[in-house]
């Protein structure tokens, strides 16, 4: 690739993704690979800087992850955030200790006082709030490092070698809570590594589009269009690549929502796209019998829409490549390397052992969501799709607590397609992320009419968010919750009781399984 690349060595903390995304605000390209990278895998990327994340390890201890000492003498700059910033202090001759006292513990937010001068904190006013965690102190500064902030209990809370490059800081710049943070990043990138600035959409969507055609030739695709914003980037741009070579496949699996399928075709018809429509209701609900496991609800999923993939393939006949719309967080959060196993999202962990196509491609696979939108823009996607709310390709597969049948789909489809609705006139829809109705696996006592009930509890689930990483629940007002709930539980048969969730991600995920 022609742009510039940072490299973010991930160390295991619990905002890593942020940091690449915020280095990706500043228009400059950057990937995050695991600690244990070989240095001269990291060489060959040929980085014009590198950023140690934080981690949950102390350095000191005999199994703290640590690097090759090398990568410090070969001449690249180096920005180290908490422990990344103690590694860096240890590795280089200095000296990392657990804090003796609450004191020199640091957690939320504290104000900083910058000591200039430092290219780190060009620009910036004399102090700020930063986000500390970090329970360990740098009690000696390596040789050649200066300190350039302090706190009222913390002497040390950045150091710096300008002459090499080389920065630290005991706090996180990549969180908002950290005032200056994205200035302090832009610095390091502008400033300290020679950013030019070259991660645009726009140059992306083009270098994207040359290597598709380069890589598929004149073969045959076919793309997985679920009809989320996604799969309708994607589609965008392998048509802007490849143009009639492309085949997309909708494949309704009997999860989807109200209208859904109707409403994709219907999208899609306006545009210039060749697309087939498998109703297979059928063949899922029938795998998915009895299954209540979540992870194993995925990967019969993943494996079914796979089958229908290759059944299309084989009619078209001499297909090669398939297309998947999975994008960096569904990567991230897939697993890979160290980091835990959230959800196998289907498009990625939940795919079968073996898949009859010569290769899987997946153009939006470094992209955060925020990239995704601002790609589809560029291509000229209208709005009501770029925008979308996003539907995950389990559908409501996951939004159905317990073991899937027909009735219960039909009851959940019923009631979301109320809950969308009114949220819609409400005039909401534009300011919740992401909102749908769960139907979970408990049945409670209600009273209608005179007559005694015992039917299914509805959640409704509504969440703010950026990048559907962190959430917040949705301060939906009250009169809003009331209509629906009164709806629902009128116009919708087998649900008496409705509840709404008021947990953000962290602690809970957006979806409930
Ligand atoms: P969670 O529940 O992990 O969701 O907080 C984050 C975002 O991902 C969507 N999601 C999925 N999308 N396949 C997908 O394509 C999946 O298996 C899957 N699981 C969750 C979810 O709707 C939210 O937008």
């Amino acid at each position: 690739m022609a742009h510039q690349m940072v490299v973010v060595l991930d160390f295991g903390g619990q905002y890593n993704q942020l940091i690449a995304r915020r280095v990706r605000e500043c228009q400059v390209y950057c990937e995050v690979i695991p600690y244990t990278t070989p240095l001269e895998t990291v060489k060959a990327m040929n980085p014009i800087g590198i950023i140690f994340t934080g981690g949950p390890n102390s350095v000191y201890l005999e199994d703290a992850p640590k690097v090759d000492p090398a990568i410090f003498t070969w001449g690249v700059p180096v920005l180290g955030i908490c422990y990344g910033c103690q590694l860096m202090a240890q590795e280089l001759g200095g000296q990392v200790v657990p804090a003796q006292d609450d004191s020199a513990r640091e957690y939320g937010k504290t104000a900083t006082y910058y000591d200039p001068p430092c290219k780190l904190f060009d620009g910036l006013p004399d102090s700020g709030i930063s986000w500390m965690s970090h329970s360990d102190y740098m009690a000696k500064v390596p040789e050649g490092f200066r300190l350039v902030a302090h706190s009222d209990a913390c002497p040390n809370v950045a150091i710096a070698d300008e002459a090499r490059g080389f920065y630290g800081v005991q706090f996180h710049p990549e969180v908002n809570h950290t005032e200056h943070g994205s200035q302090m990043l832009h610095n390091f990138l502008y400033q300290v590594c020679h950013a030019r600035g070259d991660w645009t959409m726009g140059d992306y969507c083009k270098t994207a589009i040359a290597s598709i055609r380069e890589k598929i030739g004149d073969g045959k695709v076919l793309l997985a269009l679920s009809g989320g914003v996604d799969s309708s980037v994607a589609a965008a741009l392998l048509a802007e690549a490849v143009g009639d070579q492309l085949t997309c496949v909708f494949v309704d699996h009997g999860l989807m929502r109200k209208n859904e399928g109707d409403e994709v075709e219907a999208a899609f018809a306006k545009w210039d796209i060749h697309l087939i429509r498998m109703n297979e209701e059928e063949r899922f609900l029938r795998e998915l019998a009895g299954v209540t496991d979540p992870e194993k609800k995925r990967k019969i999923i993943g494996e079914q829409f796979i089958r229908v993939f290759e059944q299309v393939g084989k009619q078209i006949g001499s297909v090669d490549y398939l297309v998947q719309g999975t994008i960096y967080p569904d990567v991230i959060e897939s697993g890979k390397g160290d980091a835990a196993v959230i959800k196998s999202h289907h498009n990625v962990g939940g795919l079968p052992d073996y898949v009859d196509f010569k290769e899987i491609i997946e153009p939006l696979r470094m992209l955060f969501k925020d990239e995704v939108r601002q790609l589809g823009r560029e291509l000229g996607l209208p709005d009501y799709l770029v925008n979308r709310q996003p539907f995950p390709g389990p559908g409501l597969g996951i939004r159905i607590i317990g073991d899937i049948t027909k009735e219960k789909a039909d009851i959940l489809r019923e009631a979301d397609a109320i809950f969308r609705e009114e949220i819609a006139k409400a005039g909401l829809d534009s300011q919740i992320d992401q909102y749908f109705t769960v139907l979970t696996d408990t049945h409670s006592v209600g009273v209608m009419g005179d007559g005694r009930t015992y039917d299914y509890t509805l959640a409704l689930r509504g969440v703010t968010t950026s990048d559907f990483m962190t959430a917040d629940w949705a301060r939906i007002p009250y009169e809003v919750l009331d209509t629906v709930s009164v709806r629902i539980v009128n116009e919708v048969k087998h649900i008496n009781r409705i509840v709404y969730d008021v947990t953000s991600k962290p602690p809970a995920t957006i979806e409930w399984e």
